[in-house]
């Protein structure tokens, strides 16, 4: 089993440059089934979660081309609608190729996505079903298998009663060829909904309002296909920042776009850590004492719930006590435990709340990172723990972070792959 070995106390230095938002990248992949137009995207990130992806792409019969700083994809080939089940249960974004499916042949077959442990259960996709019926699909579930069919998808009032950025950009992407106009209510905001909306807009579709809790989407006929740039990834640079803090290190964060971490960098200037940013950099200096700060995920532009796993061990070197309550997912703090074990003083109250008393000195310990955010934080407690901290299961990380050790390797960390 593939595992990082850490040695913690060095100080790291230097500048890290942010990849491709994966999160951007796993729906401008199912979104170029939408058209049966050649497809170019550029700065895809070269992390497990997108090759799956492309893989569920090319098992659907699309041609997937790999060029020397981008992919194109031409679905003009794809021969079926039923998504490989070994591939959708490694991937939970394997959802978002229901919707562009369904808009474009009037089928679809899958299994419950699987991926991330962090929610109940499996994982919910009552929001996804729901929305495909509303639009005048019907929905069976036999043989393991949803079968998803609609003769003409017709455009709907939606509101989430949870907020959902997957299930907002499915809906999207079924609307966006049905007949009539789609309001969606409650929507999400993240930056990369409005990446994709505003890449569909270029090639044809009639989106307004992404970005806002209200989304209206005029159906087309038929759209036509371009080039897209994944924007940089807000939580890849959010976490490095984190990172320098943590490990009190002055780290330049290149290629990143700070505007889209004002919930982490406001709560920087609070606690202490200062800092420097221009359009596209980010750079993080050295600090005194963190005073501890309570924090509460929410949806865009509030705290991301990826970097609540990494917020948390900083609140383990901070002054003082801090509440992290994590209102997304419930299984999300329960990696608290292996810190715990590695000295860290905290308290759980719920599985949505815990209590952090610091600084303490973490110590390093054989660990397994159950989902991405937390197996990184892992590494982060790694580099400044006394001793060695062993990291199994990090197929988990390389999901999220491309070659990560070499990069933090790169910035003086003493991290070892192990194969
Ligand atoms: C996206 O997930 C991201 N994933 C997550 O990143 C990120 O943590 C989250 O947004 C931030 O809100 C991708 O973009 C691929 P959900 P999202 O399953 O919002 C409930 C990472 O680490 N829900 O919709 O699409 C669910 O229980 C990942 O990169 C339902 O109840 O996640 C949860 O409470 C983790 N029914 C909330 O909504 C549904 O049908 C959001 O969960 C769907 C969701």
């Amino acid at each position: 089993m593939p595992k990082f070995i850490i040695n913690g106390g060095a100080e790291l230095s230097g500048t890290i440059a942010v990849k491709g938002a994966k999160n951007a990248g796993l729906k401008i992949i199912p979104a170029s089934i939408l058209s049966s137009e050649t497809i170019t995207i550029y700065n895809l990130p070269d992390i497990e979660d997108i090759s799956r992806s492309l893989d569920i792409m090319t098992d659907l019969g699309a041609v997937v081309n790999k060029g020397s700083d981008h992919y194109t994809i031409d679905t003009a080939s794809i021969s079926h609608t039923t998504i490989n089940e070994a591939l959708a249960n490694k991937l939970r974004a394997s959802i978002m190729f229901v919707g562009p499916l369904l808009a474009r042949f009037g089928e679809v077959k899958f299994p419950h996505p699987g991926g991330c442990v962090i929610g109940a259960g499996l994982r919910p996709i009552d929001l996804f079903l729901e929305g495909f019926e509303a639009m005048g699909a019907s929905v069976e579930f036999k043989e393991n298998h949803y079968h998803i069919q609609a003769k003409q998808l017709r455009g709907c009032n939606y509101f989430f009663t949870t907020v959902s950025v997957t299930g907002t950009e499915s809906l999207i992407l079924t609307a966006v060829l049905a007949k009539g106009i789609t309001t969606i209510n409650n929507s999400a905001m993240e930056p990369e909904i409005v990446a994709l909306a505003d890449y569909l807009n270029s090639v044809g579709a009639k989106i307004s309002g992404a970005g806002s809790p209200t989304i209206t989407i005029e159906g087309v006929t038929k759209i036509g296909a371009g080039p897209f740039t994944t924007l940089p990834d807000r939580i890849e640079a959010g976490t490095f920042a984190i990172l320098a803090a943590v490990t009190n290190s002055e780290l330049t964060i290149s290629t990143c776009r700070p505007e889209q971490l004002q919930s982490l960098l406001t709560i920087f200037t609070k606690i202490g850590i200062p800092y420097e940013a221009d359009k596209s950099n980010l750079t993080i200096k050295k600090h005194g004492i963190i005073k501890a700060y309570d924090m509460k995920t929410h949806e865009y532009p509030g705290f991301p719930t990826d970097l609540q796993s990494p917020y948390t061990i900083l609140m383990t070197q901070a002054q003082g006590s801090s509440i992290i309550h994590e209102t997304i997912y419930d299984r999300r703090l329960l990696f608290t435990d292996m810190l715990t074990q590695m000295g860290a003083n905290i308290i759980m109250c719920d599985p949505h709340r815990v209590v952090i008393h610091g600084p303490t000195q973490l110590h390093g310990r054989k660990l397994t990172s159950p989902d991405l955010r937390a197996g990184i934080s892992m590494v982060i407690a790694g580099l400044i723990a006394k001793g060695t901290t062993e990291i199994d299961n990090i197929y988990q990380i390389d999901r999220g972070y491309e070659n990560i050790d070499q990069r933090l390797k790169s910035l003086g960390a003493d991290i070892t792959r192990i194969n």
